[in-house]
């Protein structure tokens, strides 16, 4: 596990957006990338758009997402919506390089297809798809993904996508499970905020109440992109 830490959330998400640029270039053909929703990516995303939407080559780029919430694209609340505001529209990527999970089809259903997308898509090493890099953010409940603390048996699961609840407000959510994400190459946490660095704390000592704390690539590397706020420096 490597922690990274610099100023301020926009020098973080500049640095993770040129490690990213640095390790799609190291593989050679197709990048498998699953992503996060919630706020923080936007600042990436954003970066991404403004100074690497020439650099790379997004029609080697293959992208997932790692959750969604059970709304249609159009939604405020939708992650692909984020996702195409901040970054799709403003990259040359094909139609057929994106692969959303459709917030608007019945949760139980669209868990079983996403599922199957992916085992059509993504390349699959010890019986699970893994990707290249996957990117997450930090709940400051502890969740990750739509992995909650009260859902930990997500993190054990035998399917690729799996239904789950967000515990405040009830919202369903779809996500990818714990055996998946640790079977990725390379998990990015992208975290920022005062309001995240009890948390990171926690998270960083592997405190077994929360999910995130159970995030840890069999083989693949970890990152924590942190600012100073959320490192608690
Ligand atoms: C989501 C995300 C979720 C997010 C955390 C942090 O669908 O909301 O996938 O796991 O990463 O909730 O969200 P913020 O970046 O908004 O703090």
């Amino acid at each position: 596990m490597e922690k990274r830490i610099f100023d301020t959330g926009e020098d973080t998400a500049a640095a993770l957006a040129a490690e990213l640029y640095n390790r799609i270039a190291e593989v050679q053909g197709e990048v498998y990338i699953a992503l996060s929703g919630g706020s923080t990516p936007t600042l990436l995303f954003s970066i991404l758009s403004a100074d690497y939407s020439q650099k790379i080559e997004w029609s080697r780029v293959k992208f997932f997402w790692v959750d969604e919430r059970a709304v249609p694209p159009e939604d405020v609340q939708s992650n692909y919506r984020m996702t195409a505001e901040t970054l799709l529209n403003h990259i040359n990527i094909p139609d057929t390089n994106v692969f959303r999970i459709r917030g608007e089809s019945p949760v139980k259903k669209e868990v079983l297809t996403y599922a199957e997308i992916i085992r059509t898509n993504v390349p699959f090493v010890n019986g699970l798809p893994v990707f290249d890099i996957i990117l997450l953010g930090l709940g400051d409940d502890g969740h990750t993904a739509s992995i909650f603390p009260d859902q930990m048996e997500l993190l054990k699961s035998k399917e690729i996508c799996a239904e789950a609840v967000q515990p405040q407000s009830g919202q369903t959510r779809m996500t990818l499970t714990g055996p998946v994400i640790n079977n990725s190459r390379s998990v990015y946490f992208l975290v920022c905020g005062k309001n995240k660095e009890d948390m990171v704390k926690r998270i960083l000592n592997k405190d077994p109440r929360y999910p995130a704390s159970f995030i840890q690539p069999n083989k693949g590397h970890l990152y924590f992109y942190l600012d100073k706020e959320a490192a608690g420096e």
